[in-house]
């Protein structure tokens, strides 16, 4: 406020937000430059807390203080498949999509009190537009989502039970360089066997994610990087925390009751998928994604492996007999998926050029499902 005043100007006419430092180098100000000039953009300087990277890149945790809420910034990085910024509309809406996915868990009982993910939320969202380069037609889709911010919940001891703790699910493949695994040193703190301690970690990470699929037609994008996995005191998985609502968050593109009072704007902004594409998030995220690499550091053969996960799903399925219709809609258990193929992507279909949608992962042909027998 202070530096505002003594510009002559009004603080009360501006929204306040984060940037990175080096996206105001290399975006803000080569493109924002007019808006800087005329002090419609006024850079503060440096903020008082430090913030480390999360493996996402452009979400940012507060390191001086631990419980502020994470930063997701729209860094405009290509990273994976997309440039990583933030969509006007979407960032808009991110505080009442939020709303709308706690909701849902908050009034079905079988989340709420059994299964208890933990859910990220993100609570307060901000974002500028270009309106020059907004007036172009066809502009690059990388250009509408360069400046705003969204504030996520930070993962705390809060929304743990005392015994808990959490780690990222990526964390799981790892491997130092004596060649032992995270996951190897988990088990053997757990006391478990390796086949019974993943037993506990698909049921901690299933039930939830097949509920909302099942049930309300919803699915997380459950990949290493958006799951967390919560532990107990001996290292053994009891649930499931997820982030990245907004960017990550599909809904059913065929008609399901549950999705028939989706209040405005969360029934615009969330992307509708057809059931089986849906099921993709599942089966690509976590299966293909992570899964397929965690049967590589776990002391279990490939069969032992997804008869686990297979038969978590079908504990799932015996439990909502009442959902049966829903299990054929979004079939997990079929016998061959489709391959989605970033690297086709990157290397045949849009290479490095300009596009002004964002670009879909590509589909190319189809695997066996470990999971159908
Ligand atoms: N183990 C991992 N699994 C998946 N993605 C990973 C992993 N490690 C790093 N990444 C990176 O994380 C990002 C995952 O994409 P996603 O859309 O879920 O996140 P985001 O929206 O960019 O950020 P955030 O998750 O912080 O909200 C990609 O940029 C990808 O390259
Ligand atoms: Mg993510």
């Amino acid at each position: 406020m202070a530096v505002l005043t003594k510009r002559g100007l009004d603080p009360a006419d501006y929204l306040w937000l984060p940037v990175h430092p080096w996206q105001w180098d290399d975006t803000i100000l080569p493109l924002f430059a007019a808006d800087v000039a005329a002090g419609r953009i006024v850079p503060l300087g440096d903020g008082p807390d430090d913030f480390r990277a999360q493996q996402s890149i452009r979400t940012f945790s507060n390191v001086t203080s631990p419980s502020r809420h994470h930063v997701k910034l729209p860094l405009s990085v290509l990273n994976t498949l997309v440039w990583r910024g933030l969509p006007t509309e979407r960032t808009v809406a991110a505080p009442a999509v939020t709303e709308w996915v706690l909701g849902l868990r908050d009034q079905d009982e079988f989340l709420s009190d059994e299964a208890r993910p933990v859910l990220l939320g993100e609570v307060a969202s901000v974002t500028v537009r270009h309106d020059l380069l907004e007036s172009v037609p066809g502009v690059p889709y990388q250009y509408l989502e360069l400046l705003g911010a969204i504030w996520r919940q930070p993962l705390t001891t809060e929304q743990l039970d005392a015994d808990e703790h959490a780690r990222t699910l990526a964390a799981l493949l790892y491997v130092d360089p004596e060649g032992r695994s995270l996951v190897g040193e988990l088990v053997s703190r757990s006391g478990l066997t390796s086949k019974e301690w993943l037993a506990r970690l698909v049921h901690a990470m299933l039930p939830p994610l097949l509920h909302f699929l099942y049930r309300y037609g919803v699915v997380f994008s459950p990949h290493g990087e958006n799951a967390i996995v919560v532990f107990d005191e001996h290292e053994v998985p009891t649930r499931l925390a997820v982030k990245d609502f907004v960017d990550d968050v599909n809904v059913s593109a065929a008609p399901l009751p549950e999705l028939a009072d989706m209040p405005a704007p969360v029934d615009t902004i969330l992307l509708q998928e057809q059931p089986d594409f849906l099921c993709q998030f599942i089966h690509s995220g976590l299966f293909v994604g992570h899964f397929r690499y965690l049967v590589e550091v776990m002391d279990l053969s490939q069969d032992d492996f997804w008869s686990v996960v297979r038969a978590e799903i079908l504990a799932y399925q015996r439990r909502f007999p009442e959902l049966a219709e829903r299990f054929a809609l979004f079939d997990l258990l079929t016998d061959r998926i489709e391959r989605l193929c970033l690297n086709r992507n990157r290397l045949l279909l849009d290479g490095y050029r300009d596009r002004p949608e964002r670009p879909h992962a590509a589909v190319h042909g189809t695997v066996p499902n470990p999971l159908a027998r």
